[in-house]
């Protein structure tokens, strides 16, 4: 490790951030009744520009009388480039109650985007007396957010989470696609006969965790489109699983059991990480930094990646 110490990010469970349009109220009670860690109340992009002062009330409303139970409740406000953004944090500052945990921001582009949406964080707070401090998590969707990613994840000390939203991310690149992430068509290689399918995301992803684990954020990947899809979404999922995300979005309840299956340790993956635990204390009981467990070298790192592994699950299980 470096003299810098990796801080480690939040330590609550982000296995699935369920979404819903704050146009929506119908769905507020079944958000609230779902297995989802984490509920985002949309007032951006699924709530039409006619109807984002409704929207706004609406979700103020549910934040204060829906039973959220112990879950990381968080609004979707609207992109800076918006007129709605500023209102969206005053009025849900000043008018829901402290049951709000976390403010998203999306198409963040730059650390001044949450620097300017901190300040005014703060300012409502401190003017009605707050006293939690609200948390934020942006969104990675531009072309700009990407090459910013670090500066981004450095941001702020409010920052718990970033994700990755497939859909804006392709378009501000200007990919050819209109899916909202998991395999495309023209992405592959050709060797001889047979055709390989590649991954589009996955840079962008891994950009992601690097900046997150760097500054000790949770690093989540965003939609899935298709949720008719469901092997299709298990398949997005455990690439981002092994790549070190925490978890993924659900834009339909369907998905929700999904990303709980994938980003909760199974039992078999917790038992082995405790045997390569156990194996390398037995190891340096006998003054050795590694030894073999099931024909496979094990040092003094497989503690640190099956740490990681059963912290997962212990923080899940508690
Ligand atoms: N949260 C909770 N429940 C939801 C839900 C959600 N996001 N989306 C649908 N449901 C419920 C429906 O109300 C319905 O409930 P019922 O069985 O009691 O009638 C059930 O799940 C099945 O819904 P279905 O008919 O398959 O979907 P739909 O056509 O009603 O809605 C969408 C489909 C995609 C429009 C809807 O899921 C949605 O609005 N998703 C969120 C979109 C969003 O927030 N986007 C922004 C982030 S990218
Ligand atoms: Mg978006």
């Amino acid at each position: 490790m470096s003299f810098r110490l990796q801080p480690a990010a939040p330590a609550r469970p982000n296995r699935c951030q369920l979404f819903g349009p704050g146009s929506n109220t119908k769905l507020f009670a079944k958000m609230a009744a779902s297995a989802a860690d984490v509920i985002n109340l949309d007032l951006e992009d699924s709530v039409s520009p006619t109807d984002k002062d409704v929207a706004r009330a609406n979700v103020i409303d549910a934040i204060n009388t829906v039973d959220w139970n112990t879950k990381t409740l968080s609004v979707r406000i609207n992109s800076l480039d918006t007129p709605y953004w500023y209102r969206d944090v005053v009025d849900l500052l000043e008018q829901a109650g402290e049951r709000l945990d976390q403010i998203m921001i999306p198409k963040v582009g730059c650390a001044a985007d949450v620097y300017a949406v901190d300040a005014l964080i703060t300012a409502v707070e401190a003017a009605k007396g707050r006293t939690k401090k609200v948390s934020l998590e942006v969104i990675i969707e531009s072309a700009a957010g990407i090459a910013h990613v670090e500066e981004i994840a450095a941001s702020s000390p409010r920052l718990q989470a970033m994700s990755l939203g497939a859909a804006d991310f392709a378009a501000s690149m200007g990919m050819q696609t209109t899916g909202i992430g998991g395999t495309q068509e023209n992405y592959y290689m050709q060797h001889g006969e047979n055709r390989h399918y590649s991954d589009p995301w996955h840079w962008a992803q891994t950009a992601i965790v690097a900046a997150c684990r760097t500054h000790g954020v949770l690093p989540v990947d965003g939609p899935f489109g298709d949720f008719s899809d469901d092997e299709g979404y298990r398949a997005q999922a455990r690439r981002s699983a092994t790549l070190g995300m925490v978890g993924k979005w659900a834009i339909h309840p369907k998905q929700i059991a999904l990303a709980n299956e994938v980003f909760t340790p199974s039992d078999e993956a917790v038992a082995e990480a405790r045997e390569i635990l156990a194996a390398m204390e037995e190891a340096k009981a006998r003054g050795e930094g590694a030894t073999v467990y099931k024909g496979r070298l094990v040092d003094i790192a497989s503690i640190k990646q099956a740490e990681v592994i059963v912290r997962q699950a212990e923080m899940i299980a508690g």
